[in-house]
């Protein structure tokens, strides 16, 4: 029997228009940072709604957070917050803009010696400044957990953390805001999530029936939604239900009480530090090797997930397992991700450096911690 404890503390309001429920959501009298990104909430209007909204609030604001966060530029935010005395953070746009404003809440409230011991050290989020989130990027799930991924340009770290903490006492949902997206961030959305959902269901059975039907729920309807998202780019109910979809991969809920595998995030990461391949890309990449990698530990899972999937029905367990990763692959592919590493430019250069770092942080993957820097070269090795 699955024992857990869960707990969501963040609310969300979804739907058209909704940007506009910020003056309500923050109190006037708070001192609130407005965090972003490169600036597309400028070109698509983002911006002005958030702005009109909070017409009757005291807003400073901080831009430049780029794609992956990097800690020297968050770094920036966490000084200029204290100058300002900022008690309320607002981070508008993807994950990496939520990731890098949860960093800040925490590092201005960080007592210890250096704000990067949250991320190398683990060391404990006791307090943040509070957050609230409007999101303009469905993937990463940022907008309903506590995590946050921050990437130190100068060593070429890219490291998560997570506390309830940091978690957004709100996210505004518009799907309408995903309208300005290119094609390559949707299908990006796409791949993280699904790939979230996988890592939490691809394990071996715990009896949670539950859970793995939740899990496939998300699974079928990410592929049943993809070519809307993709090809009708008017198509608002598509890019609602991609923007659920999500948020419910990542906020908690399916990974309850089941095994995990985070194996293909934590290869991935090292693969954006190393050769600054995007994140869902990487994942495109590493998850096939993973799957192929572990296929006898996951062989039930993978059956299951085959026939429930893609509707794969065969006597031979192997053959079985063989198709689901093949046919996993296909749909990324589909999806325009890179399905072999010479077409991103990734070589062996940096594999035993990867590997090695695995190795010296003393980290085993998998869900039964049985991939430890031997295992990582091999999967890496396994990437087509
Ligand atoms: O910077 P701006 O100008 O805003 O442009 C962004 C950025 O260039 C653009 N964009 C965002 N919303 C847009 C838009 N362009 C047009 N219209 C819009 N509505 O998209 C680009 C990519 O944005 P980014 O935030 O980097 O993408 P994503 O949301 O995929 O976030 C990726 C980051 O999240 C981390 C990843 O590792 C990566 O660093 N993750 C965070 C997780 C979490 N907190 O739970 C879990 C994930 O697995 C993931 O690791
Ligand atoms: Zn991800």
């Amino acid at each position: 029997m699955f024992n857990f404890i869960y707990h969501n503390p963040v609310r969300i309001v979804f739907g058209q228009h909704s940007i506009a429920r910020l003056s309500d959501l923050i109190d006037r009298n708070k001192r609130i940072m407005l965090l972003y990104g490169g600036g597309s909430i400028h070109a698509n209007g983002v911006y002005e709604q958030v702005k009109n909204a909070l017409k009757a609030h005291n807003v400073v604001e901080f831009s430049g957070i780029e794609p992956n966060p990097h800690y020297e530029t968050l770094m920036r935010a966490v000084a200029q917050a204290k100058e300002a005395q900022i008690d309320f953070l607002l981070a508008v746009g993807g994950g990496s803009v939520l990731d890098g404003s949860k960093f800040v809440a925490a590092a201005v409230c960080f007592t210890g010696d250096d704000p990067w011991d949250i991320l190398a050290k683990k060391a404990k989020v006791e307090k943040a400044l509070p957050l609230g989130a409007v999101l303009t990027l469905p993937a990463t799930g940022s907008e309903m957990n506590g995590n946050a991924v921050i990437t130190r340009e100068s060593s070429r770290e890219k490291l998560a953390f997570g506390s309830e903490q940091v978690s957004p006492q709100f996210s505004i949902l518009d799907p309408a805001v995903t309208l300005s997206l290119p094609r390559e961030q949707l299908a990006n959305g796409i791949v993280d999530s699904f790939v979230h959902v996988i890592e939490q269901y691809l394990t071996y059975p715990v009896n949670a029936p539950l859970q793995d039907r939740q899990a496939e729920a998300v699974l079928l309807t990410l592929i049943e939604q993809a070519p809307a998202v993709l090809n009708q780019p008017d198509n608002l109910d598509a890019r609602a239900n991609l923007m659920w979809c999500a948020t419910q991969a990542l906020n908690g809920l399916i990974g309850c009480g089941v095994p995990q595998d985070w194996s293909t995030h934590d290869i991935g990461h090292e693969l954006t530090a190393f050769y600054g391949i995007a994140h869902a890309p990487s994942l495109a990449l590493v998850l096939p090797a993973v799957l192929r990698h572990q296929r006898s530990a996951k062989a039930e899972k993978l059956v299951q997930y085959g026939e429930r999937i893609w509707q794969i029905h065969m006597a031979n367990r192997d053959q079985a397992a063989d198709a689901a990763i093949e046919r996993t692959q296909n749909f990324f592919r589909s999806l325009g991700m890179p399905v072999s590493r010479h077409s991103t430019g990734i070589t062996d250069l940096h594999f035993a450096a990867i590997a090695d770092r695995f190795g010296r942080r003393g980290v085993r993957l998998g869900e039964h911690q049985s991939i430890g820097k031997d295992e990582v070269l091999q999967i890496l090795q396994l990437i087509d």
